[in-house]
């Protein structure tokens, strides 16, 4: 692993555990640095730390008062990796709060990449709800939490909050840079959100599709390492992830034009968007003024950008559909398969509670060209999004 990685120690006992994490970084070919809290060298010795790292530690904030006073956002430059552990609650409740006090915590909010937190507590502070909101918070954010597991605490109890093995954090790490290679150089085209379709200045037709699920596939397949290109109708959703292109667009014609052009060159497209199925003949720019009589708005089809995908599609491309059925799910979703030539099809049912749309959870049945069907538990709709990636890769 080519990686340079901060290991970040604060004080609990498992602080007497993480020297052997450091030895096994370094032999697998990372640079490591390491940063403590004051209570850590309470439990480790900052020899200890120095000689495997074979870098100095870094453990006051003004330690290099003369030389250097940004140590902390060069450290967080450095680094492509942080790992905190063990992460004692109070560190925990720092970073979830924003609170950087010490040299820790100060370098670690300038650390704007991939974080680990392996905590490390006594079982009743692991289950109190403040810390169990942080841990929560901090997964929101995007730190990747490995677990504690049960068994036997310094203070003699036996439950949860002893930190894993170093074995398990490197394991932990080594798979996640694996996973997210997975996709290096693949180019995935997705859709998301609702159209408005135009009815004159100040109306559309709209539906209440909310953009997460597009959101979270395109989180997921750029962590995954391929270059995303998202093409979405109007959302609140945001995304910030360098491997992502944002194209906004606003009705179902401007998101065929892109998705059209972006198929051209992508190995993946998946089609999460509710395309309007209707448009307005004709639109007005100004506002339609209120008439006594009633109102007529003609509709006329819009393309089907999917099926398009499915006529162009050529052999070393995968085409990912989804379907939101009422009735007859199953059949109709294997319908649409065949008829639009996909590779996938993703089902979601509206009879489902928590599925659908403007939830933040789903439950999905995955069906493939050969009619093999993955039934999905509720999940949250990023677990649906690993769900498919994984699916695709298989
Ligand atoms: N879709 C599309 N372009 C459209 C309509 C739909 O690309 N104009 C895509 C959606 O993004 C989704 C899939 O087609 O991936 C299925 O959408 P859905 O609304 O379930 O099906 P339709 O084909 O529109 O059929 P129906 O509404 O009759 O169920």
């Amino acid at each position: 692993m080519n990686l340079r990685v901060v290991v970040a120690i604060s004080g609990g006992i498992a602080a007497y555990k993480v020297p052997l994490l450091i030895r096994m970084l370094k032999k697998a070919g990372c640079e490591v640095k390491v940063v403590v809290t004051e209570n850590a060298l309470e439990f480790v010795t900052i020899t200890t730390l120095q000689t495997l790292s074979q870098n100095p530690v870094y453990s006051e904030m003004f330690a290099e008062k003369k030389s250097d006073f940004t140590q902390h956002i060069a450290l967080a430059d450095w680094a492509d990796v942080y790992i905190v552990a063990p992460a004692t609650a109070n560190v925990i409740g720092k970073y979830a709060n924003g609170i950087a006090d010490d040299c820790l915590t100060t370098t670690l909010l300038a650390f704007d990449k991939i974080v680990f937190f392996a905590p490390a507590m006594n079982t009743k502070m692991y289950h109190n709800k403040v810390v169990q909101d942080n841990i929560e918070k901090l997964k929101s954010l995007g730190v990747n939490i490995i677990l504690p597991e049960k068994g036997e605490l310094a203070c003699g109890v036996v439950g949860d909050g002893r930190m894993v093995e170093p074995e398990t954090i490197f394991a932990t790490l080594e798979s996640f840079v694996e996973q997210s290679q997975a996709y290096k150089g693949k180019k995935v085209c997705i859709t998301a959100g609702p159209t408005y379709e135009q009815i004159d200045a100040v109306r559309f037709i709209g539906n209440y599709s909310s953009g997460r699920m597009g959101f979270e596939l395109a989180k997921v397949f750029a962590e995954k390492g391929a270059e995303v290109s998202l093409i979405t109708g109007p959302t609140q959703q945001t995304i910030e992830h360098c491997n992502v292109k944002r194209f906004d667009v606003k009705n179902a014609a401007q998101m065929y034009d892109k998705t059209v052009e972006c198929f051209e060159n992508c190995d993946i497209a998946i089609l999460s968007a509710a395309v309007a199925d209707y448009t307005p003949k004709s639109t007005f720019d100004t506002k339609l003024k209120k008439k006594t009589d009633s109102l007529v708005v003609e509709l006329v089809p819009t393309k089907d950008i999917l099926a398009e995908l499915g006529r162009r599609k050529k052999e070393n491309q995968v085409l990912v559909g989804f379907a939101l059925e009422t009735d007859n799910e199953l059949e109709n979703a294997k319908e649409k398969l065949n008829r639009k030539n996909l590779d996938f099809i993703v089902l979601n049912s509206l009879k489902d509670a928590g599925a659908g749309f403007n939830v933040s959870t789903n439950k999905v049945t995955i069906i493939d060209a050969k009619g093999e069907i993955y039934n999905s538990e509720l999940k949250s709709k990023y677990e649906i999004a690993l769900d498919i990636s994984e699916k695709i890769l298989s």
